[in-house]
């Protein structure tokens, strides 16, 4: 016994460190166990254009989403036309690296194709003709992907904080209806997909009100809906874990499990606490923009912390949790460095803007042990 003891020691000297640390300490390792751990991919990612990059989705993600190849603007820029090169390659990924692939999105109100709401004399569709345009959009891509696609958000941003329905032209020609026919669309095409209803600032007590009371809604009328997706568009101050662990809370309760999507945590300072309506800018001046050339020690530890927090809150309800996703893989790759803002520099991802792993990988993996 020992000596095998022995023998087994002398072969693990043997193994050269790098490659042990690599099997055992990446993210999806360390959390496979909890939910999985994905990340949006840009373009050149999903074409693995980027070796740096691409051995970065591969070794360190579970589950993948486009970050806009995917979106009804791309997908079918004129009526009838698809264009589906990138979605094809995006999905294609995904099986290639067994990944849980998530589908974004079905039905926005933005980077939506110009047609969409209007007839051939520029004037809104009839009730008829859009949802007939809704279910083509969807069945068509959703089938296209049926068993590949894991998960779709079916819904983005369709309430706003206030609990008040979004007034998008879905909503003005639609009703509220809108939102269950989408997932009555999606349902039909495959179902088999877990089918999600994904927002901004969820953590508003307006918001959660409305919210649960459309999955509930789906629920009592046998629509599915498997979960609700809480972007985590996150700055240093708002949300305070307890809002968003009380939104968390409040989800599961309605019955739907809860993916973490869209996670990004700014460091830099916020014009109004947290936001993710593109169409809310702000100036830029130089005050808002204090990192233009790295990012202090000690502002990194506060950042580190605050993520850690989070990760933390995320473990506590891993049973309700179904997936964490980082809105991007790089800093360069961000949103962030343009939002509220354009032209700042932020560093709210898990690796740079040179493909380098930040200490936060590391941290976070020990978290998880
Ligand atoms: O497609 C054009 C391309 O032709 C042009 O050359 C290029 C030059 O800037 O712009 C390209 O469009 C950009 C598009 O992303 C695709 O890359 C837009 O400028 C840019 O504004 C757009 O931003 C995306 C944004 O959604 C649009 O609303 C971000 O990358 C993307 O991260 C962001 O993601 C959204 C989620 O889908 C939903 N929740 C909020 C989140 C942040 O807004």
């Amino acid at each position: 016994m020992n000596k095998i003891l022995f023998s087994l020691s002398i072969v693990a000297t043997m193994i050269p460190s790098a490659i042990f640390s690599q099997q055992a300490n990446t993210l999806k390792e360390a959390y496979k166990d909890d939910f999985f751990i994905g990340a949006a991919l840009d373009l050149s990612q999903i074409y693995e254009a980027d070796k740096q990059a691409a051995d970065i989705v591969k070794n360190q993600f579970s589950s993948i989403v486009a970050e806009n190849c995917m979106k009804s603007m791309f997908l079918q820029p004129k009526e009838g036309q698809f264009f589906f090169d990138d979605a094809d390659k995006f999905v294609a990924l995904g099986e290639k690296y067994n990944m849980f692939t998530i589908g974004h999105t079905l039905i926005w109100h933005s980077q939506l194709p110009d047609w969409f709401f209007v007839d051939k004399n520029g004037k809104d569709v009839s009730v008829e003709v859009l949802k007939q345009r809704m279910k083509s959009h969807i069945s068509t891509v959703v089938t296209r992907y049926k068993g590949r696609v894991k998960g779709w958000d079916v819904v983005n941003e369709a309430i706003m904080e206030n609990g008040s329905y979004r007034k998008s032209k879905f909503y003005e020609i639609l009703g509220e209806e809108f939102i269950p026919l989408a997932f009555k669309y999606a349902q039909e095409a495959d179902p088999d997909a877990e089918l999600y209803y994904n927002d901004y600032n969820e953590w508003h007590p307006g918001k959660i009100e409305t919210v649960v009371k459309m999955v509930k809604n789906l629920k009592s009328r046998g629509i599915r809906i498997d979960g609700v997706g809480m972007q985590a568009h996150i700055d240093m101050t708002s949300p305070t874990l307890a809002e968003y662990e009380n939104a968390i809370v409040k989800y599961t309760a309605a019955g739907v499990k809860v993916n973490i999507t869209e996670l990004d945590l700014s460091v830099l300072p916020s014009p109004w606490g947290t936001s993710a309506n593109i169409s809310d800018k702000v100036e830029y001046n130089e005050k808002m923009n204090p990192y233009k050339t790295g990012l202090p020690k000690d502002a990194e530890e506060k950042w580190e912390n605050r993520y850690a927090d989070f990760f933390r809150l995320f473990l506590k309800h891993k049973s309700k949790v179904r997936r964490v996703t980082l809105w991007g893989v790089t800093d360069a790759q961000s949103w962030k460095n343009d939002f509220p803002v354009k032209g700042r520099t932020d560093y709210p991802l898990f690796f740079d803007r040179n493909c380098n792993t930040k200490p936060i990988v590391e941290k976070m993996i020990q978290l998880a042990k």
